[in-house]
Order: structure tokens, then sequence, then C-alpha cells
């Protein structure tokens, strides 16, 4: 038996030993704007498949953390995951087709041992723009590949990217194992691309050869490049002769917590267990990053993973207390590796009891619900009957979508959108006076807009003076100022307590007591983030940006109090804001504290 962590090790040795710097995983949350959660392990690096020079050199390895939402709908078979790691070697401009072949059979054979007469590669053929990819049939044959294992395909099977809208893309081959020997009764037509269960994808090596702009034109990229990506997962499970990746130690004992929690068994009800084991793993490592479940984007893609997990927990008839449990199994096996996990217990298990206590005040008159609308409606839901499951009872379109399937019937999708839009349309009053970023220039008044901006310098003082109190892990959530108050919402899973809000109040008056400068300064989002300017909803910003650095006159950059990306505008100097004072500390859904505060 070889354990995750072995395989994981083995893999960047193997790797660092060929010339390779080994990277570590970057956040679940990518800096791209154009994805909403890092997808592969070349996301990172994408800018140096496009000339930008790696500071790590042409060769690099990593192990990535990766959740993909397309793949939701799958999850329950045996080799679909929301959350998974992704292992890849990458080259920036140096080995190519050839090289990379041959590191990969050296690995999978030598290392890890696999039989050679198990792997089947699939490689692009062509299509009528691209042609066919000879380079790397050439290198298979050469490395002594039997002809009939190497299968050619088109564009949907073996070209991969770009990530998002425009990026490096190119042709790939695939590696997949064959986990049983006899073909199914499609016979030689059981090939990788056969549904049977015959075959299990391992390795995927992409040729970074082209870059697709917005329109999807094609134009070669005059550096290649390479990016390979093996899930971690899938290669445990056939190193250790698996029969699939649920029966690997890093999901086993998750799925054994749930049978000894449940009334069902896992035999009758694999993919119920599969799914729970699945997205409180995906939802416990979005949590430590920051994330709390919420009503857009990355937040409700959490809500979405967790709400769906409480009712597939209720169909198992399972113990209360059962996400929890298996948050914490996740935790135990990971945390060797993630230590970031066990340094968010208390807030993941805070988060995760918070949704919990919220869905299921409402779950079951939801479902009564749902059951009158389903005798009524037939064959489709209205869009604005869903809108009121969704609305009132806090099920995820995607989940009532779900549940109309298993009874036979679709949803309206337009006319939910409608409906929301409409609700939208009417609940957006009264919000013409909000500050954060925007809307300063709404405020006509002179003396309103100063109290204003002093608030907002006021807001950079409290957010830096909370991570001083209470951790790293206090993030800006949100923002809000008017002229009478600031208000500002973060990441933090407890009640603040009565010294912590003491302590808080005191750090942000001496800074102004100090009458640090207020300085701004323009660079780019990558230099930002290198001085440690604080810069959440990263994604929403522009390449260059820009950066209010508050501290004494001659501090260096980094010793300054403050530095936060944002776009103004702020005072001169902190003496101007007079004396600070929170005025309330509450919470502000699961894993959200709000704070406001005055100047006196
Ligand atoms: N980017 C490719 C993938 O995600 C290979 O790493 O499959």
């Amino acid at each position: 038996m070889k354990s995750h962590q072995s395989v994981r090790k083995e893999f960047l040795n193997f790797f660092e030993k060929r010339g390779h710097k080994i990277v570590p995983s970057s956040s679940l949350i990518p800096t791209d704007p154009s994805v909403l959660f890092t997808s592969a392990g070349m996301q990172q690096f994408k800018s140096h498949f496009l000339g930008e020079k790696s500071p790590y050199g042409k060769r690099v390895a990593s192990c990535q953390k990766c959740l993909r939402t397309s793949d939701i709908e799958s999850v329950g078979d045996d080799t679909h995951l929301t959350f998974f790691e992704m292992l890849g070697n990458f080259s920036f401009g140096d080995y190519f087709k050839k090289e990379t072949i041959r590191y990969a059979l050296e690995f999978l054979t030598k290392e890890c041992g696999l039989p050679e007469e198990k792997l089947w590669f699939t490689y692009f053929k062509g299509d009528n723009k691209i042609p066919e990819d000879v380079e790397s049939l050439k290198a298979l044959i050469e490395s002594g590949i039997h002809r009939g294992k190497i299968i050619g395909c088109g564009r949907k099977d073996n070209f991969w990217g770009p990530t998002g809208v425009s990026g490096p893309c190119g042709p790939t081959v695939e590696i997949h194992y064959q986990l049983f020997d006899k073909p199914c009764s499609r016979k030689e037509k059981c090939i990788p691309s056969c549904k049977c269960g015959r075959f299990v994808e391992i390795w995927n090596l992409v040729f970074n050869e082209y870059y697709q702009d917005e329109n999807k034109n094609l134009k070669p990229l005059r550096q290649k490049g390479v990016d390979t990506g093996m899930g971690l997962e899938r290669l445990i499970a056939v190193v250790n002769n698996k029969e699939n990746i649920f029966e690997t130690e890093l999901f086993l004992p998750i799925i054994e917590v749930i049978n000894l929690q449940s009334k069902e068994d896992y035999t009758q009800h694999k993919p119920a267990f599969r799914i729970i084991a699945d997205h409180i793993k995906a939802s416990v490592f979005l949590i430590s990053e920051g994330i709390v479940p919420g009503k857009t984007e990355r937040e409700y893609v959490l809500r979405r993973l967790l709400r769906r997990c409480i009712r597939y927990a209720k169909m198992i008839e399972a113990d209360s207390n059962l996400l929890i449990s298996v948050a914490e199994k996740v935790i135990e096996i990971y945390s060797s590796v993630y230590p970031e996990l066990s340094r968010s217990k208390d807030k993941i298990f805070t988060v995760i009891q918070n949704e919990e206590e919220k869905f299921l005040k409402t779950i079951d008159r939801g479902l009564k619900e749902f059951e009158k609308i389903v005798q009524r409606e037939k064959k489709i839901i209205r869009g604005e009957k869903a809108f009121y499951l969704y609305e009132t009872f806090g099920f995820p379109l995607e989940l009532i979508e779900e549940i109309a399937r298993e009874k036979g019937l679709e949803v309206d999708k337009e006319g939910f959108f409608l409906a929301q839009k409409k609700h939208q349309e009417i609940s957006r009053t009264g919000s013409s006076r909000k500050f954060g970023g925007v809307g300063i220039d709404l405020i006509d008044d002179q003396k309103e807009k100063e109290k204003v901006v002093r608030l907002h310098t006021a807001t950079h003082l409290l957010h830096q003076a909370l991570r001083s109190v209470l951790g790293k892990e206090v993030k800006q959530m949100g923002s809000d100022i008017n002229p009478e108050r600031l208000r500002f919402d973060f990441s933090f899973p407890r009640k603040l307590t009565a010294e912590e809000i003491e302590k808080v109040e005191k750090i942000v008056n001496e800074q102004i007591k100090k009458g640090l400068v207020v300085i701004r300064k323009e660079m780019s989002l990558e230099k930002a983030l290198n001085i440690g300017a604080l810069a959440f909803f990263r994604e929403r910003y522009p390449e260059r940006v820009s950066v209010y650095i508050i501290g004494e006159k001659d501090d260096s950059v980094g010793k300054a109090f403050s530095k936060e990306v944002c776009a103004g505008p702020h005072v001169n100097n902190t003496s101007e804001l007079g004396i600070f004072r929170i005025i309330k500390e509450e919470s502000c859904g699961a894993g959200v504290r709000r704070i406001k505060a005055v100047l006196e």
C-alpha cells in the first residue's frame, strides 16, 4: 500500500531530480478574473505560457488543490469529484512533446510500477483547422508503445484549453489505465472512450502551442509549453489496485463515518454517500480559504454543495451531527499535507453548522411545498414557482432541478431568472447613498463627502487592526459607508470578545494619533500582492491597480501599517480622522461578522 503522502512525494521528487522547481499549491481562489476557482495545476502559471518570465525557472512541478463544478452532476460514479488534487509538471519554453512522454512513461512504469501493457494513449488526430499531432504519435511509437494502444481522437477529447475566455491551448496526449483485461460486449470497440468502466483516464499531457483569443481565433504561440495534469486520487487508486477512488484512504475512512452515522448502507446508496464525502471535502477546503455560503459566485457554490449534502444526509437518515463528523475526518486525513485545515477547524465547523441550521429550518416545509407544486405542474415547473422555492425555502436552483428530475419534471430556468430579476429590481431601492469604492460622486454636500472619505480611511485602519488582533483569516466580505457611519463585514467564525473590540479600537486610535501619512501608488496587481497589499475580491481588479499605503513618513512600504488595493479617495493624514469608536459588532450570516463604527 502506498500512502497518499508518499505518492505526492514520489511524484515531486521524480521531477525535482529532473531539474524541476517544486512550487506549492496556489489558493483555490485564482487571480485569473475569468474563472471562479482554480481548476487545474496550470492556472497559477498561465502567464508563463504566454511568455512572462517565470520566477521559478522554465521547469516546475506541483500538486495543486482544484475545484471543478462542471463535473458536479457526475459525482457519485467511480471517477468524478468536485474537489481533487492535480499532480503536474510544466515546461515554459523548455522541453516539449518527446521528453514529456518519456517522463510520464518512466514515472508510471518505473516509479509507480504500473505494467506498461495496461496503459493506453489517445492523441489529437487533427481536424479541418489544426493538423494532426504527428510529433506526439511518433514519440509514443518510438517509446515502444504498441500502435494498437494509441487512439487518434478529435478536438473534443484531445485538445485542451483555454481556461476562461482566452489563453494558451493545444493538442493533448491522454494516458488511460486499463482496470481489467476483458473488453465489454463492444469487443474491439472497447477502447478508452468506452463508458463500460474498463478504463480510467489518469494523466493529461497538454502541449500548449496556440493562443485562443476571445473570438475563438487561434494563433501559434511564440513559446511552446507543456502542462500536464494527473488526478492524484485516481493515481492512488490504480497504484494500490483499488477498484475506484472511493476505496482509497482519501475516501474510505469518510465513507465509514457516514456508514456508522446513518440508517442506510453504503452498498445500497453509493451515490448519496459519495456525494456527501466529496462535497463536504470541497466545502472544508473552501471554508479554510475564507469562503462562506452566500448568494453569489463562489459563496453560492459553497451553499449549493452544503445544501445538497444536507438533503442527501436526510435521505439516508443520518445522525444530526453527520456533516461535522465528516468534516472532522476530512481534516484528519489531510492535515499532514494541508496544516491550514487544522488551524481553521473551528471556523469550518461553525460555517457548516450555521448553514445546516439555516437550511434545516426550511427544508421540510420546502419539500412539502415542492410536492404540491409537482402535483399541479405536471411536466414543467414554472419559473416563478421555482423562484418561490429558492427565495422562501432556500433551495439552490440546481437542487430544485435535481429534485424535479427525480420526479420526471423540468424547470423553466429562463422563467426562474426573470422572476429573480423582477425581485431584485423591487428590492433595489434606497441604496443611492452607498459608498465602498463607488458612489461618492453621488453625494452633493461637500461636508458629507469629507465625512465619507474620513470613514473610508478609518475602514482601512480597522481592517488591518482586525487582522492584527484576530489573525489573517479576517478577510473583507463587504463594506458600506454613509456620512454617519462605516459598516465593515469580514469573515470570522465567532462573536468578538469585549477585550478584542477594545484592542481593535485602541490600535486604530493609536494610528490616528501618530498622524500617519496616506500615500497612493500605482503598480501591477502582482507587485501589489508581492508587497503584501490586502486585495480581496482580487478577481475584480484590473491589471494595474492603485494601492493606498498608510504608514510613518519614512516607513518603507514593507513596514507601513496598512496596504490595500483600493480606488480611493482617502485623507492625506490619519490625524484628520478624530476619535474612532465601534458602536456595534454582530453576526451577518454564517461565519461573517459585521462591525459598525463612527468617527467622533
Ligand atoms: N490543464 C490540463 C488539465 O486540466 C492538464 O493539466 O487537464
